[in-house]
């Protein structure tokens, strides 16, 4: 008899979190309660045509009445940690001034119950919620100066308030997403569709994400921990030919470089300010600018869903997807990318998820692989990774998603071959853990690893959530 020995599964560090991600407007509800003021988001749920059938984040998952039962929850599938945002027109409803008690009561409640439960928090500042006050007007929102200004006074206070509890902090989520589809294509609020403004809004983003960094160094302990999470593009040129190549280059340069460079090394490259020349000449950068902006971080948070496939603009209709593409946030006929005529994306072929993205786990090891190149020294974090599946409950109430499982565990696979290689992952966030408000989606798009009936709020966590509870408490990756 021959006995076969079993392949070995992946160990992860000890030490390595796993935890899961929500953003406030996707999960909290009580928009109007206890002082919340109004943000883009509210303001672009109610502009006819935007958000699928009208859906808002006013009731949401009602995180904001029921975080007790969620942490819980968390508690009881073992996680080490949960990645959560502050909405900042709850702590501070107009965007300026003093900060409303009542709005940071709950987010010292909320950390207060993770504690309790071994959960450590990280606290992002922003996940797309600008309070409307800062948009209203020409020339108001991320494409102005002064947000970023109002952005580093609001971090400073709600770091003089959860500094003693929370060690792990955030500026901003996503960026990318809210300067080039909030202001380029509009199919983010608060829905404009200027691709210099956009631009613009890139630079103030990347100057809040600096001067909050700086407001928190000023006001946190010395422990504590700066991070940013971007969604950094795995792009790859469908062929070795110049054009193609210069596509992918362009495309790095405005989804990832346009933040890495000044953040991590306080410039902006050569090509990216080429590329949009006939758009801007970036007068909107002042001179202490990039200085402000590249503050030491202690950590770098990747989102990472899928790749991008690029080409040299096709002309001949080989399978493009135009630059009016709806590119899995909703489809708009302006394009996010400014400057785009230059490129031509495509379908990656294979398999997909419900959001239409394709499934390639390798562009994540690529990205983990290449800022542990580009930022020597700096821990990784995956801040967000996930898939959305149409899942709906059995006869038993029971929700069976064996496809979100393959995912995890290809993506998961990844991640470790990332830290075989070298880079210095410290944890992994799944997106999402509950099904939630999916921005221009609506409640169309489940991502969650526990199950939400949105009429009656009931929570069924999911085989992939009783799956990724095994992993978090082995450190390994469960046949
Ligand atoms: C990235 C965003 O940060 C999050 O808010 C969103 O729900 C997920 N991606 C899925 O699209």
């Amino acid at each position: 008899m021959t006995v076969q020995a079993r392949p070995v599964q992946p160990q992860f560090p000890s030490g390595f979190l796993w935890g899961t991600s929500t953003a406030a407007y996707q999960v909290e509800g009580a928009a109007r309660e206890d002082g919340r003021s109004p943000s883009i988001w509210d303001t672009f749920c109610r502009t006819p045509g935007k958000v699928h059938e009208g859906h808002t984040g006013d009731q949401a998952c009602d995180h904001y009445h029921r975080f007790r039962d969620d942490v819980a929850l968390m508690g009881a599938l073992g996680l080490d940690a949960y990645r959560f945002s502050v909405s900042w027109s709850r702590v501070q409803p107009t965007g300026s001034g003093p900060a409303d008690q009542r709005g940071l009561d709950f987010y010292r409640a909320l950390t207060d119950e993770l504690l309790e439960h071994g959960i450590t928090p990280f606290l992002t500042l922003y996940h797309w919620d600008l309070p409307q006050d800062l948009e209203s007007g020409p020339e108001g929102g991320w494409p102005a100066r002064e947000t970023a200004l109002r952005f580093a006074e609001y971090a400073g206070l709600v770091a003089e308030a959860l500094g003693d509890r929370v060690v792990n902090w955030t500026t901003l989520n996503e960026p990318w997403c809210s300067a080039f589809l909030g202001y380029g294509s509009g199919v983010h609020a608060p829905g404009r569709t200027d691709p210099v403004a956009a631009l613009h809004a890139a630079h103030h983003l990347n100057l809040a994400h600096g001067l909050a960094a700086q407001a928190l160094r000023a006001t946190l302990p010395a422990e504590a921990k700066l991070m940013v999470s971007l969604n950094p593009a795995a792009v790859r040129a469908r062929s070795e030919a110049q054009g193609d190549q210069d596509a992918a280059r362009r495309i790095d340069a405005l989804a990832t470089r346009v933040f890495t460079s000044p953040m991590l090394r306080g410039v902006y490259d050569e090509d990216l300010i080429a590329d949009t020349a006939h758009l801007t000449d970036w007068s909107c950068v002042r001179d202490s600018d990039l200085k402000d902006i590249a503050q030491p971080l202690d950590a770098l948070g990747l989102n990472y869903y899928t790749p991008s496939l690029v080409s040299a603009p096709d002309r001949n209709g080989s399978d493009p997807v135009p630059p009016s593409r709806d590119d899995g946030h909703g489809a708009s006929e302006h394009s996010p990318w400014p400057g785009s005529e230059h490129v031509s994306f495509h379908q990656h072929p294979g398999e997909r998820t419900e959001m239409g993205w394709s499934i390639d786990p390798t562009g994540l090891t690529e990205l983990l692989l290449r800022f542990h190149r580009e930022a020597p020294g700096l821990p990784l974090y995956v801040t967000e990774n996930g898939a959305a599946y149409d899942d709906v409950p059995d006869a038993g109430g029971m929700v069976h998603d064996p496809q979100r499982i393959a995912y995890l565990r290809r993506h998961f696979t990844a991640v470790h071959e990332a830290l075989t290689q070298g880079a210095d992952v410290r944890g992994y966030f799944l997106w999402s853990l509950l099904d939630n408000f999916e921005w221009a989606y609506g409640y169309s798009r489940r991502f969650g690893a526990v199950h939400v009936d949105f009429g009656t709020q009931r929570r069924t966590p999911k085989s992939s959530a009783l799956w990724y509870a095994r992993v978090a408490a082995s450190g390994r990756i469960p046949d």
